[in-house]
């Protein structure tokens, strides 16, 4: 059956290049009104330029249908107001894929903190503001369907990224806490760990890498992740065809006795605490306090 996009309207930020404007193509072949939202800058985040225009110009050539938008996503009037225009030419706001990233890659012993703060800013906070600007849209339409980019770095670390790897795993758990709050009103949300060659790793992958990585290799997921059935609070890699998932797992650890909660109680059970059998993947903070509750309980 083919998964269809007609009547949906897509928001996907940074899409003026790379994975982003992959993703806005397909859901625009498939049918959805597509907002290309990019402010067009170098990979630093420095500079602006017409690179959603230029997107757009793409999807209509192909009969599709789209809306350039160069607002910053770091800039909360800019996203309120990309979600007006949305609204008011096409009704409503479905889908949002927050995209848009930049770097500035040092090691940390040598990262300036404007670098550390300007990359949280853009990849967190932005995320966190495009989010909120459709939010209150997508709980009055009881309809959501929301996509955090995070990455291996932030799942995982990678030398020189320390403000990269923050801001990507805080949307892994910014997915987390709203996915509890959109259950109710059918906002689904996810997070994609994708691997692409675009600008942004062209300097580090190789070029077999570079052309096996292909971003249309990562879009299948992209769009799964933000269709009609879509799951909701997974993690998900993807790169070159292959796709798999990320847990936050918590082993059943131990319940140490009153006399034994000591520095050398912990010390003395270390091993035990990080034995990864029988572990869980809770769905929720709450169930993270009840497992610890069931094992003071000796459950
Ligand atoms: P890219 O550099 O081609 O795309 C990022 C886009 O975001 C650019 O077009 C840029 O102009 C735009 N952008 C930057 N700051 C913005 C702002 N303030 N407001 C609006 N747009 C802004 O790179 P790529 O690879 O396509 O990256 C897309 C996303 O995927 C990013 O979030 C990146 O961190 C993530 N990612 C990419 C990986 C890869 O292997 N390419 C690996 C892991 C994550």
């Amino acid at each position: 059956m083919t998964i269809s996009f007609a009547d949906r309207v897509a928001i996907v930020t940074g899409a003026g290049g790379g994975l982003g404007r992959a993703y806005a193509l397909e859901l625009a072949r498939r049918g959805a009104k597509v907002v290309v939202n990019d402010l067009g800058g170098a990979r630093d985040g420095t500079g602006t330029s017409d690179a959603a225009a230029i997107v757009v110009e793409e999807i209509e050539k192909e009969g599709g249908e789209a809306m350039a938008n160069g607002g910053s996503v770091t800039e909360y009037a800019q996203m309120e107001e990309m979600v007006a225009k949305a609204k008011e030419k096409w009704g409503g706001v479905h889908i949002l894929i927050n995209n848009a990233g930049v770097l500035r890659d040092k090691s940390f012993a040598k990262m300036e903190p404007k670098d550390f703060s300007f990359v949280v800013d853009v990849h967190l906070n932005g995320s966190g503001n495009a989010t909120k600007a459709v939010w209150e849209t997508m709980r009055e339409q009881n309809y959501g369907r929301i996509l955090m980019t995070a990455s291996s770095t932030g799942l995982y670390g990678n030398f020189g990224q320390a403000n990269y790897g923050a801001a990507k795993l805080g949307l892994a758990g910014l997915t987390k806490t709203l996915y509890l709050e959109g259950a109710k009103y059918n906002i689904k949300v996810n997070t994609l760990a994708p691997v692409a060659g675009t600008r942004m790793t062209e300097d580090i992958f190789p070029p077999e890498a570079f052309k096996a990585f292909t971003p249309e290799n990562v879009a299948p997921a992209a769009l799964y992740l933000v269709s009609e059935d879509a799951p909701t609070n997974m993690i998900i890699g993807a790169g070159a065809g292959a796709y798999h998932a990320a847990y936050v797992t918590m082993t059943p650890g131990v319940a140490l006795p009153e006399n034994e909660r000591t520095v050398e109680g912990v010390a003395a059970v270390f091993d035990k605490i990080t034995d990864r059998t029988g572990e869980i993947v809770p769905q929720s903070g709450s169930e993270q306090s009840m497992a610890i509750m069931k094992a003071l309980q000796g459950e």
